[in-house]
């Protein structure tokens, strides 16, 4: 079994989408440490703070936008072409949520996540996929506990990340007898700027029963790479998100949604802006 050290150094391109902050940023970083070489691109709008080396890129496009993911997808194409022999991966990590309840929220707002969350994730690594296969590699999606049982006020959100752990399984199988593989990771609650972009005024786990449950973006990204070097498709991080995730999935499900609903409802009423 290869350390993520190992892993990572048979790569030539590694392509992070969102990594100017949270998860994607800690997953930049980690791989700067072990391999500061290769060629490391990363896709948001803003540049990331983290200098991505010597071969580095960063292409500024809002993922959401289709005809702007195309023309990005050319470049990192004409990338991965002249880059040395080696893997290349593929890290769909953007994406955002927007709390409340429905149909209060901007639905502006709810349809452009579904176009960041769902979309560029299926349309980026379809448009890579061809030289993923001719390198050998692998696409590792970032989807959430949030897809193992509906989430009242998250309702949208939930669903994506739903779309995403349920593609990324499909993915990896329709994948089986060529040299690339896709991989799920499903963190829990993570320190980072999406609560503050979801609308909260302040991370519900800095409180209350999450307060033991949160993680930081390193944390996430150490699980990340580490999955991703054990040839893993699937991973919860951690052993309390793997208990929530355990309930989520295997009580039934309008039971689940229902507690779901009370406990999210609570946390609205407490940190969520719109009722502040
Ligand atoms: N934090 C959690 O509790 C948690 C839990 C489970 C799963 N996740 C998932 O983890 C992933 C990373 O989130 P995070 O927690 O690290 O949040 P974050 O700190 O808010 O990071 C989100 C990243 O997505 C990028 N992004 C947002 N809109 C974009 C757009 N239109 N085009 C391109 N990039 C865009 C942002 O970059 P720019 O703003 O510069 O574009 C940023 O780099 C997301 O998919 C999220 O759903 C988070």
């Amino acid at each position: 079994m290869p350390t993520p050290s190992e892993y990572l150094n048979q790569a030539s391109v590694i392509i992070v989408t969102g990594g100017s902050s949270g998860i994607g940023c800690s997953i930049i970083k980690a791989i700067k440490i072990v391999s500061p070489d290769v060629c490391l691109c990363n896709l948001s709008r803003s540049k990331p703070e983290v200098f991505l080396g010597e071969n580095g890129h960063h292409i500024g496009v809002d993922l959401s936008d289709a005809s702007a993911l195309a023309a990005a997808a050319e470049q990192l194409q004409r990338i991965i072409e002249v880059a040395p022999l080696g893997k290349v991966v593929l890290v769909n990590n953007s994406g955002y949520g927007d709390y409340g309840r429905m149909p209060d929220l901007d639905i502006g707002k709810q349809l452009n996540m579904i176009d960041l969350n769902v979309r560029a994730v299926v349309d980026l690594t379809t448009r890579l996929l061809p030289q993923l296969l001719e390198r050998g590699g692998a696409i590792v999606n970032i989807a959430s506990t949030s897809a193992f049982q509906p989430t009242p006020f998250l309702a949208t959100y939930g669903a994506t990340k739903a779309f995403v752990l349920n593609w990324t399984l499909a993915l990896n199988e329709d994948l089986r007898g060529t040299s690339v593989r896709a991989l799920a990771i499903c963190p829990g609650p993570t320190r980072s700027n999406f609560y503050k972009s979801a609308g909260f005024e302040s991370p519900p786990m800095n409180s209350g029963a999450n307060a033991t449950l949160d993680m930081t973006a390193d944390e996430v990204a150490e699980y990340t790479l580490s999955a991703l070097a054990k040839g893993r498709s699937f991973i919860v991080t951690g052993w309390k998100n793997k208990c929530i995730a355990f309930f989520g999935s295997k009580f039934p499900i309008v039971t689940v949604t229902r507690i779901g609903g009370i406990i999210l409802r609570k946390l609205r009423l407490e940190q969520h802006k719109g009722n502040s």
